[in-house]
């Protein structure tokens, strides 16, 4: 994909579904009691790959775009799959799904692609095994493909080393078929949406700061979700509006859970010009509209328990920082060196390609901002994330910016250079 310097942005876009949510969508509709309908679902192919495993082990999943249908089988439906699961660039995916297929009467085998092969899965494989799970990898490197073979849990109490929604999830579900309580505590609290949808699902679940609790379930009662538009997907031009001179642009249908919205506390921060119109709850978490004028910004300090808040919004968080006046250093945040890709290096190697000054650092970025950037070329390393980061920053920089594999877009956001371009028409 070819990008060169923008004119003003300005109009109104709606954003995709959320992709946590799409997921979760999914896996707790699959075994519920009863038809869970899902409105606004995402159609990238992480939420996707989550349909096609559940199909997989016998869960009839109608997928009409905007509506999908899944025809829960109940806690105990799920049927062995006669083939491998297949997660593709899911961490989502295969982190969470493991959770549930690690307390099935069947044996289940699940891996991805390239990169989720080289992501870490002890996290979850050793709570599970405190559990009584027998989940191995099949390389025996901490990595995918993992062969799982369900049995009866317990309930434990986990002390979770990282801040990671991912883990917490992968526990709750697992906890949903223990013959005790489940209890994980993190070090900062992750995104909740697996509790609150729980919750919303008839699970008796109990959190207080960052400890969440969860009672061994007997059924979950299927009901409708309407799934908000993915702030991590708005982000994208939050940021672009941002930095691209005499933007204006409204954001709808956002959704504003405060452990995902670390990103707007940041722009505010940032002395970024962003106003929430239509505060509002939605279905299941609450959601407003999001006005973004272009904005003079300044660099700050991101560190500890607001990288949970934003962890999936540095890449781009480092764009904006680029152009801010001053010092912005993010720290706390080793855990962008297990995304989709290294995002310390994807994010240093790529703005320093196109003239910013930064520093990666050991858990983080130092970035001196206002400098003018050029185009580059641009290897995103099929990280989605990293492909839509440089297409914005791309909007205010000299001469051409090309993104290498800016088709892995269609991971979290198949439309998103469609709805960009709709802003710059
Ligand atoms: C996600 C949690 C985060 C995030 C990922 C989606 C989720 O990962 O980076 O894109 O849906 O639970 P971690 O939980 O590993 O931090």
């Amino acid at each position: 994909m070819d990008i060169r310097r923008s004119k003003a942005l300005k109009g109104e876009i709606t954003i995709p579904g959320d992709k946590s949510i799409s997921h979760r969508s999914i896996m707790l509709g699959a075994i519920a009691s009863g038809v869970t309908e899902v409105h606004h679902f995402l159609q990238g192919a992480d939420c996707l790959a989550s349909i096609d495993c559940f199909r997989k082990m016998g869960i009839i999943i109608e997928n009409e775009l905007d509506i999908v249908r899944i025809h829960g089988q109940g806690l105990h439906g799920l049927r062995e799959p006669e083939t491998v699961l297949y997660t593709g660039n899911s961490g989502t995916t295969t982190r969470l799904i493991s959770g549930i297929l690690a307390a099935q009467n069947f044996e289940s085998i699940l891996t991805g692609d390239e990169s989720i092969e080289r992501r870490p899965m002890t996290r979850i494989m050793i709570p599970l095994k405190q559990m009584g799970a027998h989940i191995e990898s099949i390389k025996q490197n901490g990595c995918a493909p993992l062969h799982i073979k369900g049995s009866p849990l317990s309930g434990i109490n986990y002390n979770s080393p990282v801040a990671s929604a991912q883990v917490k999830s992968c526990l709750l579900l697992a906890g949903l078929y223990a013959d005790s309580p489940t209890s994980i505590t993190e070090p900062y609290l992750s995104r909740n949406h697996t509790e609150l949808m729980m919750k919303s699902f008839g699970v008796k679940i109990e959190s207080a700061d960052t400890l969440v609790t969860i009672q061994p379930a007997n059924q979950l009662s299927a009901r409708k979700i309407v799934v908000p538009g993915d702030i991590s997907s708005a982000a994208y031009f939050i940021a672009a509006a941002l930095i691209v001179p005499g933007s204006e642009v409204l954001i709808k249908n956002v959704g504003i859970n405060p452990t995902r919205s670390g990103l707007l506390d940041v722009c505010q921060d940032m002395e970024g010009d962003i106003t929430l119109e239509n505060i509002r709850q939605g279905n299941v978490e609450p959601v407003a509209d999001i006005l973004v004028r272009s904005s003079l910004l300044h660099g700050i300090v991101i560190e500890g328990a607001m990288i949970p808040r934003l962890i999936d919004e540095l890449p781009v968080i480092a764009i904006l920082a680029s152009f801010a006046n001053g010092e912005t250093i993010i720290k706390d945040a080793k855990e962008l060196m297990v995304k989709e890709s290294n995002r310390i290096d994807t994010v240093s190697d790529n703005l320093t390609l196109m003239g910013a000054d930064i520093t990666p650092t050991e858990d983080g970025m130092i970035i001196k901002g206002g400098k003018p950037l050029n185009g580059a070329v641009i290897d995103s390393k099929a990280d989605h994330r990293i492909a839509m980061s440089f297409a914005i920053a791309a909007l205010n920089s000299d001469g051409l910016t090309t993104i290498n594999g800016s088709e892995c877009i269609d991971i979290s956001y198949p439309t998103f250079f469609r709805d960009l371009s709709e802003l710059i028409r």
